[in-house]
């Protein structure tokens, strides 16, 4: 089965092409991140406009490189939400249009529910067992949940206040490293500590709390007072702030994945691309003989790429059909949390 995704949820336009779930056929993606490094963070109608502006190109431009016509795709896979509503409007109304034109199903897709499939690219899907302990780590949301099949989630926890991206984000701005999206920066810094010399300084907040949230915004307060009292190297406040948030979401995740007896372990979103997050949670779970499946670099961020996988996996047992009835119900929905599914379709052709 062949899906084409659609992903405009924020400032990346990307489309993809994937073959039953797991093979990447194609993949295009354009970004206006350049504008927004420029204003130190996202203005929603920028990013909107280059949406609108990014979108027909790079559709086209994954059909040729895939060398296929409309009519050899089987269905079109949208990112609904969660995201900025004015992006989101623009990927979901360009694959209504599509739907429409090309006579396919339309199938709605969880974002964060997608981040989840960037696992599930290039291997056989059947070595994943359930139940799986899930965290999503992103510039939004961070989210622990059980997944106990392709579309049957169960939620244990998440933010209370920051995501972990956005602690990232803000903490690399506080430290002077970068105004937009600096997660990566951070983190490239934190590396060239050689000694954490202020270990244990920063609080670990509800690393021992029986629950399955978390909370980072007091993590960056405590950065900032940190700085404001002594003069440390920035590369070993970075290094510190970075294995708090570490210690707390493996802490967290394992402490899960023991308590739910899960078979494996996931890791998704843009975090996922931390180097000390990824080899963290490897380790501690290789320490418990768990299997962990953590997405390749360029399956953390934002694509397409798993946004069609996951509309494959949710669909797979389903006889999808294309009713042009069924494409007003599906919208674009900016506060959407993991569990509201955004798939849960009534394919019954209407008469
Ligand atoms: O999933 P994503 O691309 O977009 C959302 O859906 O939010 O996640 C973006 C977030 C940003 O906060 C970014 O700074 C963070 O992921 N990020 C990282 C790293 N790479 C991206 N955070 C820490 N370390 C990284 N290497
Ligand atoms: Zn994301």
């Amino acid at each position: 089965m062949l899906v084409l995704g659609i992903e405009t949820s924020c400032d990346e336009t990307a489309c993809a092409i994937v073959k039953d779930g797991t093979f990447e056929v194609a993949s295009t993606l354009a970004t206006s991140r350049e504008f927004h490094e420029l204003t130190g963070g996202v203005v929603p109608e920028v990013a909107a406009r280059k949406q609108v502006d990014f979108i027909l190109p790079v559709i086209s431009s994954v059909l040729e490189k895939a060398n296929l016509t409309s009519t050899e795709i089987d269905a079109i896979a949208i990112t609904i939400g969660p995201g900025l509503i004015g992006s989101l409007l623009v990927g979901v109304e360009a694959a209504k249009a599509l739907a429409l034109a090309w006579q396919k199903p339309l199938i709605p897709v969880n974002h964060l529910v997608g981040h989840i499939y960037g696992v599930y690219l290039g291997i056989d899907p059947n070595t994943i067992e359930f139940p799986v302990l899930v965290l999503i780590v992103s510039g939004g949301h961070s989210d622990l949940v059980l997944m106990h099949g392709h579309g049957d989630l169960e939620y244990l926890g998440g933010t209370v206040d920051d995501a972990a991206g956005e602690a990232f984000d803000k903490t690399a701005r506080l430290l002077g490293l970068s105004q937009y999206l600096g997660g990566v920066k951070l983190s490239q810094k934190a590396a060239e500590c050689k000694s954490n010399t202020i270990a244990g300084m920063l609080p670990r907040p509800k690393i021992n709390d029986p629950d399955y949230d978390f909370s980072f915004s007091g993590l960056k307060t405590a950065v900032r007072r940190l700085i404001e009292t002594a003069s440390y190297p920035i590369d070993v406040v970075a290094c510190e702030f970075e294995t708090a948030v570490v210690d707390v979401l493996v802490t967290k995740t394992m402490r899960a994945a023991k308590e739910h007896n899960v078979k494996a372990v996931i890791l998704g979103g843009g975090v996922a691309a931390n180097n000390s997050l990824r080899s963290r949670l490897q380790f501690e779970s290789d320490a418990l003989s768990l299997p962990v499946l953590i997405p390749p670099l360029n399956l953390c961020g934002d694509t397409a790429v798993y946004i069609a996988s996951a509309a494959y996996f949710l669909n797979k047992d389903k006889k999808l059909v294309f009713d042009p009835n069924l494409l007003s119900s599906i919208q674009a929905d900016p506060s959407l949390d993991i569990i509201s599914s955004g798939y849960e379709r009534d394919d019954t052709p209407k008469n």
